[in-house]
């Protein structure tokens, strides 16, 4: 199985959600996890609970995250930290582009260049980046049912073009990547109902959502396959939740529709 072959992993999203949760998964499997995120005391208590290293870093800060790079010899890089912004390109602001392609994707893409190297020289790793269904399709805003921005569906568009072209950069080695494309989680990511965020009512609790131990399960079950077999992609969404719709406006409809909502009832 790939966890003997493998020590160390880093795990970014670590204080929460699914990185939390996949701190947890993999430190059982005996692996020494460091653990990244902002909010230090919560990382402090998973700490406290798994054993892992705290690492309080923000991935905007390249320069940390070189020094990071050179804490261990990583087995195991997990790209999952991510934000999400609602809206649509007709009202989405310049300071929600920003973080969503810093922290989704620029991040990521350093992170990556920072520690694969060294994984192809030692003919061992895995990278497992966590994408999201947004990153594979389009579909239409609705401030009901949906949570995410034109912004945060291309840098996940990233991510998947991102996974792709690693495995043609690592032609030849053992570096396995994989790439982890969830639907809607039970997760903070929708608003922090702990910080007066209403994701918990509005987006999770009255669905049947998946929980991040889901998406750990899925992440673990890829790493620990054995070495010579690649998960190369797992879209992992909840029964009730589907894939697939094609609109069409009729012509009374398109007459309303160019009447562009300003965003003031977007949340
Ligand atoms: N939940 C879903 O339905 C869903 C669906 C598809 C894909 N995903 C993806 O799953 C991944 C994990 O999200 P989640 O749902 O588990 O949400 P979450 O609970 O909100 O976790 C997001 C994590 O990212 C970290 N983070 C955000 N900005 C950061 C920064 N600048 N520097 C360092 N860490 C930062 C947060 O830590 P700090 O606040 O401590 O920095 C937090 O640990 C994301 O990539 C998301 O896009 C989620």
């Amino acid at each position: 199985m790939g966890f003997a072959d493998y020590r160390t992993a880093l795990v970014t999203g670590a204080s929460s959600g699914i990185g939390a949760a996949t701190v947890r998964r993999l430190s059982d499997e005996g692996l020494e996890v460091y653990a990244i995120g902002r909010n230090s005391e919560r990382l402090t208590r998973l700490s406290a609970q798994t054993g892992c290293r705290a690492c309080v870093v923000d991935l905007n800060d390249t320069r940390a995250l070189t020094e990071l790079a050179k804490a261990a010899a990583f087995d195991v890089l997990v790209n999952n930290a991510g934000q999400s912004r609602r809206g649509s390109i007709l009202n989405t602001a310049a300071e929600d582009v920003d973080t969503l392609v810093d922290v989704n994707l620029r991040a990521v893409v350093h992170l990556t260049r920072l520690i694969v190297p060294e994984m192809a020289k030692r003919d061992r790793g895995h990278v497992v980046n966590v994408s999201s269904i947004a990153g594979h399709y389009a579909f239409g805003e609705n401030a009901t049912t949906f949570n995410s921005s034109v912004a945060y569906h291309a840098t996940k568009a990233g991510i998947h073009s991102l996974t792709k072209q690693l495995r043609v950069d690592l032609y030849g080695t053992r570096v396995r990547v994989t790439e982890v494309s969830p639907g809607r989680v039970a997760t903070a990511i929708f608003g922090d109902p702990d910080e007066g965020g209403e994701g918990d009512t509005r987006f999770v609790g009255a669905f049947e959502t998946l929980q991040p131990e889901d998406i750990a399960d899925a992440i673990a079950f890829a790493v620990g396959t054995p070495i010579r077999m690649n998960v190369a992609t797992l879209e992992v969404v909840p029964t009730l939740q589907v894939i697939g719709d094609l609109r069409f406006a009729r012509r009374s409809e398109a007459a309303q529709l160019t009447m562009i909502d300003d965003g003031a009832d977007n949340a």
